[in-house]
């Protein structure tokens, strides 16, 4: 197996991104590092299961952003993953810009991607409104560079939220295509990703609306639970979160239409790994004077940890550039077989400068 999962360092990281797919990162490196031990596979890591976490800061250059910013937020999202749990000796942790197979390869597939495929995304649809033509080419081109990131080190699993299902089709209708346009039927250049979705908190919702999602980019910082807020902050986001004027059902058919109410039960139920109809049968009846201060209670207590990790690290900068190079050298190692692989079977020599 071969986990590969990116995270765009703009913003803090948030609820959605730690429940969604940080949380699933951690629990895949974990399970690899048991079945590692299982095979025994020794030294040999190029063949052993591995994960590859990175900072997709090459992604993020696909909006308007401040160069100096972006360096920062670079090294503040590779503390906050460490912080979370990815632990670099055991996965491989680095930022897209410092291997560079990762544009190269975008190129070589911007050869099979379709137009009509990237019309389709919903996420540039969104992104981009009604001013499509304003848009940086990188909006557009952004589900091809994201790709080429699971492509190149031939991932079979993908742990995201919900919102980047569609992207990761499109990966697989690139890797399909371009197998079959270029490559032999028996040795085929890519590997098929598969999506890994937590089905208990595959779409965070905001805080102040509940159909929309958790997002970096929501002007109102009340719309999100960061991981870096500190217990004050969190529970007056708690408190001031939309809801609605009725009691809590009893199981989770009663949520139906009442998507605010949903969400925070929802995190609930992930924060503390109980489901939904298990919170449910416990604040049954209740409104959300009791439950509000309860969920508040969780989540500042499974943050703690975490915030406090994050505050140690961010400051060290000497180490967390480290932690980025030595990753990005494993995953250039790891790449370049599959970047070749690719050249050749286009017919192309790639150049070793
Ligand atoms: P990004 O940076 O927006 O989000 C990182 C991860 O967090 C998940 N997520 C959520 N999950 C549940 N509820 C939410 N409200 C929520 N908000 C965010 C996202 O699904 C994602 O898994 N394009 C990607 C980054 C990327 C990538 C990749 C991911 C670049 N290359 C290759 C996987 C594989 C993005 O912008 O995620």
């Amino acid at each position: 197996m071969r986990v590969v999962s990116g995270i765009q360092p703009t913003g803090n990281l948030h609820l959605g991104n730690y429940l969604g797919a940080i949380r699933n990162w951690v629990r895949m490196q974990d399970e690899m590092e048991a079945a590692n031990r299982a095979q025994a596979t020794g030294s040999d890591s190029a063949q052993a299961n591995q994960c590859l976490f990175f900072l997709a800061d090459l992604h993020a250059i696909s909006l308007p952003h401040v160069p100096a910013d972006l360096r920062a937020a670079t090294r503040e999202m590779a503390a906050a993953l460490v912080a979370c749990g990815i632990d670099p000796e055991r996965s491989i942790l680095f930022n897209q810009a410092q291997v560079h197979a990762h544009a190269e390869l975008q190129w070589l597939l911007n050869g099979t991607a379709r137009m009509g495929w990237l019309n389709r995304m919903t996420q540039w649809k969104d992104k981009a409104g009604k001013n499509r033509e304003g848009q940086s080419v990188a909006l557009f081109t952004y589900p091809v560079l994201q790709a080429a990131d699971v492509l190149l080190y031939q991932a079979t699993h993908v742990p995201v939220g919900e919102d980047q299902k569609q992207h990761l089709e499109l990966a697989r209708d690139i890797a399909q295509k371009f197998n079959n346009d270029f490559c032999a039927e028996d040795a085929p250049v890519f590997t098929l990703p598969e999506p890994i979705i937590p089905p208990e908190a595959a779409r965070i919702m905001s805080l102040r609306d509940g159909s929309a999602k958790m997002s970096k980019s929501d002007p109102s910082e009340m719309s999100r639970i960061n991981l870096s807020d500190d217990a004050d902050t969190i529970m007056q986001k708690v408190k001031k979160a939309k809801t609605d004027p009725e009691v809590l059902p009893g199981e989770a058919a009663g949520l139906e239409g009442r998507p605010e109410a949903l969400n925070l039960v929802s995190i609930y139920a992930a924060m503390s790994g109980e489901s939904v109809d298990a919170v449910l049968a416990r604040f049954a009846g209740e409104g959300f004077g009791k439950f509000k201060p309860a969920l508040g209670e969780v989540l500042v207590e499974s943050l703690r940890p975490i915030s406090e990790r994050f505050n140690a690290l961010r400051a060290d900068r000497e180490s967390l550039d480290a932690i980025l190079a030595r990753g990005a050298a494993r995953a250039r190692e790891i790449g370049i077989p599959t970047l070749d692989a690719a050249y050749n079977a286009l017919g192309l020599v790639r150049g070793r400068g």
